[in-house]
């Protein structure tokens, strides 16, 4: 297997997360361990990184890439929708469930470089192959599932949903049509029959991109796992630990700042409430606006082009009562005017 993937924003990630030599980081979304890597490398023997990934092509490459370092490293196979699961199963020693929080965690989101170009994975419009699309090919459910058994309005709603594509009923009833004479099997069947559908725009790209990624988004469970993942994180995190996200696409990068926008807010009492009475505190403080990579990095890595690097802070107790009393105030304040 040559694992081959270029890490997205390194740079912009150690310093987002302001890596400390004792502390202890989760890479929720491991790949080939190319970020996990850099991170590691700025540790010393007392920290440690967890890697997490649900591919186990990448699990395999991570695990060599990250070997021999001085760092502890603990590496798990599965989802990171279960992350408290995983954590506590590779962090606990001698049955002692490990209390120490994270003082970082990364998502990477989406796939990876060697996912995309390795044609057999069915993730590529420009590759024929079999439809699979599976991130975890230890679960039966793939893109063949979803082009042959979907009703069309559930083919409409994906195509709309996760792909913005503003052909979606037509490309829905062509692929209808086409499975009642025979199966739609692999990439390139597909790949020809929305050729054959929709026209090509000058500047549009082509026309499977958006709906590779709707498919993609369905079979992996992408956007609807995110929000929850999330909050586990940040739960996990001590006070002054680092979140940081990298997205890809807008409805990804939708959801992640809607979810600091949560984890951050106070008070979320309705307007007209004379006080407080939902007692929430902020949980976290949102690190400026999202950052993008640089024109040099596109140039080197055309797939970078998309990227946005979401951060934030988990504030302790006393800093999130602090800021909970000043809003709970304001809000009153303002409902008095
Ligand atoms: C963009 S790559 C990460 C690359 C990595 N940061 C590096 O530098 O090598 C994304 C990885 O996240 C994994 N992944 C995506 N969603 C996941 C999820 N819900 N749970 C676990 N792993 C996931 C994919 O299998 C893929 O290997």
């Amino acid at each position: 297997m040559n694992f081959s993937h270029k890490s997205v924003m390194l740079r912009e990630v150690l310093d987002a997360l302001d890596v400390k030599p004792d502390g202890i980081y989760l890479d929720c979304t491991l790949g080939g361990g190319g970020h996990a890597k850099a991170i590691a490398n700025q540790l010393d023997g007392r920290g440690m990184i967890v890697g997490l990934d649900q591919d186990e092509d990448a699990i395999d490459a991570a695990t060599k890439n990250l070997s021999g370092l001085t760092c502890e490293i603990k590496i798990a196979h599965g989802n990171f929708s279960e992350l408290d699961r995983l954590l506590d199963a590779t962090l606990t020693t001698n049955h002692q469930p490990l209390t120490t929080k994270l003082d970082g965690v990364l998502f990477d989101l989406g796939v990876s470089s060697y996912q995309i170009d390795t044609a057999s994975r069915g993730f590529s419009y420009m590759k024929d192959s079999p439809l699979d699309m599976r991130m975890d090919r230890q679960k039966n459910f793939t893109a063949r599932d979803v082009i042959n058994r979907y009703d069309e309005d559930a083919l409409i709603k994906i195509f709309r949903e996760y792909g913005e594509e503003r052909f979606s009923k037509r490309i829905a009833a062509a692929i209808c049509k086409a499975r009642k004479i025979s199966p739609i099997e692999t990439t390139g069947e597909l790949v020809k029959l929305i050729e054959q559908t929709v026209p090509r725009t000058k500047n549009g790209g082509h026309p499977a991109k958006r709906i590779f990624q709707a498919i993609r988004i369905e079979v992996n469970d992408e956007l609807k796992i995110l929000e929850g993942a999330i909050k586990k994180a940040v739960d996990r995190l001590k006070p002054g630990g680092r979140i940081a996200i990298i997205t890809f696409h807008s409805l990804e990068d939708r959801i992640v700042k809607e979810t600091f926008r949560t984890l951050a807010q106070g008070c979320i009492c309705p307007k007209n409430f004379p006080v407080c009475v939902c007692n929430h505190k902020p949980e976290i403080k949102i690190l400026g606006k999202a950052k993008t990579p640089t024109a040099e990095e596109i140039n080197f890595n055309s797939r970078a082009s998309s990227a946005k690097l979401r951060v934030a802070e988990k504030i302790g107790g006393r800093e999130s009562e602090k800021i909970f009393q000043r809003e709970s105030k304001e809000e009153f304040c303002e409902n008095k005017t």
